[in-house]
């Protein structure tokens, strides 16, 4: 029997971030209306394509749908109500565009973690992410959270937000519980940031 070689593993495709986001047609100079609110059971495939456009072009850990179900209770969302995308059967509610979405996971009795923090491309640069980030740390605290940590490839983005590096080593074990589950396991370039409320 002779052993043979497999064949090489493909190239890897150029990865296109904006690939799966709805498109937005804003007029330059046109105000949005945006409300930020938790999210329903409703918006978990906006969400999903949201965070899974960011996680194709590996800046984001990818989410399936029973990630989102079971941690609903976590996110927020922002909406902007100048873009309808569908009204519900049967009440008539208009939904309106999910450009943003936050999580804010409890790890322990005193620690969080913020995750799947995702703003749209066309909504980037207007002081959302900082909204959404404060947003979730105010609940932190309404839940007797002492340390919020997170993991990301946009550090000066959480400085901003009072967040400050953390060496590996010194990350609380918890922190790890996902990263067996990532794509990026074995070559991980996330930092890890926490912020001491
Ligand atoms: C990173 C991200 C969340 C920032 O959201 P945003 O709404 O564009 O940020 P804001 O407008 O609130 O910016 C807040 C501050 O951070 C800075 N900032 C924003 N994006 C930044 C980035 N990518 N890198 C470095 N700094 C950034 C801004 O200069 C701003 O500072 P200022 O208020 O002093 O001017 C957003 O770009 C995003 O969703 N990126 C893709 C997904 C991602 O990287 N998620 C991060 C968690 S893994």
């Amino acid at each position: 029997m002779e052993f043979v070689d497999p064949p090489p593993a493909p190239k890897p495709k150029e990865k296109e971030p904006t690939e799966k986001f709805h498109k937005v047609l804003i007029k330059p100079g046109e105000e949005r209306q945006i409300k930020i609110q938790k999210a329903q059971v409703r918006d978990v495939q906006e969400i999903l394509d949201l965070v899974n456009g960011y996680a194709a072009a590996d800046i984001m850990l990818p989410r399936g749908p029973q990630y989102l179900y079971e941690n609903i209770r976590d996110f927020i969302i922002a909406s902007d109500y100048k873009v309808p995308v569908y009204a519900m059967m049967e009440t008539r509610e208009e939904l309106h565009l999910i450009v943003a979405c936050g999580s804010l996971h409890v790890l322990w009795d005193d620690i969080a973690e913020i995750r799947a923090l995702a703003i749209h491309p066309d909504y980037q640069h207007l002081g959302l992410g900082k909204k959404l980030v404060n947003h979730l740390i105010d609940d932190a605290r309404l839940l007797g959270i002492k340390r919020v940590y997170t993991f990301t490839l946009t550090e000066d983005f959480f400085r901003t937000v009072g967040f400050k590096r953390q060496k590996r080593e010194e990350l609380p074990a918890k922190m790890w519980g996902e990263c067996s589950r990532c794509p990026k396991f074995f070559k991980c370039d996330e930092v890890g940031m926490v912020k001491v409320l």
